[in-house]
């Protein structure tokens, strides 16, 4: 189908038209320094962390056409160490989107000042955002078309986790009530 007759069939639905996902893919780099170091000298992770946000937070915002906040934040892993001087690149896509929600999928890359060797990865993480009206309430977004193989497998995958991240809030919810219901106090 022509964007253009995917534009059409929307508007005639009343549905709203998806967006592929390189429409809002996006790379974040920022070169670290002295600022950036924990107590051994390495990089913090939480630096690491706040980028992951900011280029997740971007993508769901140009995904969604408007503002987007972080519901959640999971499997964030930290595979080699970052240094100072290193030029990290945090690349980021919809993986996923739901009614209001979307998975953004990060992968964290870093080039060592000192070598000529391709960038190394080191770090990943995915994020539940929200797009939100001027309210703060949640607000509908574009279905996320996948156009590879690859954006097609994230896809899958994004929705085992969201699997996983509703029955682990229900089972977690349930517990407490029981609790609660047991006249059981923290
Ligand atoms: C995220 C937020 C908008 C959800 O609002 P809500 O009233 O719970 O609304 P809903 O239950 O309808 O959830 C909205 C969507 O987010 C998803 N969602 C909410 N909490 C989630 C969580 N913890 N993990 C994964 N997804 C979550 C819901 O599944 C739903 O997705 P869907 O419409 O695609 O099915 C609200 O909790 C909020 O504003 N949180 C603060 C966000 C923030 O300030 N982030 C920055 C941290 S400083």
């Amino acid at each position: 189908m022509t964007d253009q007759a995917r534009a059409s069939a929307a508007t005639l639905t009343g549905a709203i038209e998806g967006k592929p996902t390189s429409a809002s893919r996006t790379t974040l780099s920022h070169i670290m320094t002295h600022n950036d170091t924990n107590l051994l000298g390495t990089v913090h992770g939480g630096v690491i962390m706040k980028l992951v946000d900011d280029a997740a937070g971007a993508v769901a915002g140009r995904h969604s056409g408007g503002p987007a906040v972080t519901a959640s934040m999971d499997e964030m892993a930290f595979l080699e160490p970052v240094r100072v001087g290193d030029l990290v690149h945090v690349k980021a896509q919809v993986n996923w989107t739901g009614r209001t929600s979307m998975e953004v999928g990060v992968r964290v890359l870093a080039e060592r000042w000192n070598e000529s060797t391709p960038a190394q990865q080191v770090g990943s993480a995915y994020l539940v955002f929200a797009a939100v009206d001027a309210d703060g309430s949640p607000r509908e977004v574009p279905p996320v078309e996948p156009e590879t193989e690859r954006d097609r497998r994230r896809y899958q995958e994004a929705q085992i986790r969201r699997t996983h991240r509703l029955a682990r809030r229900r089972a977690i919810r349930e517990l407490r009530e029981k609790r609660a219901a047991d006249g059981i106090e923290d």
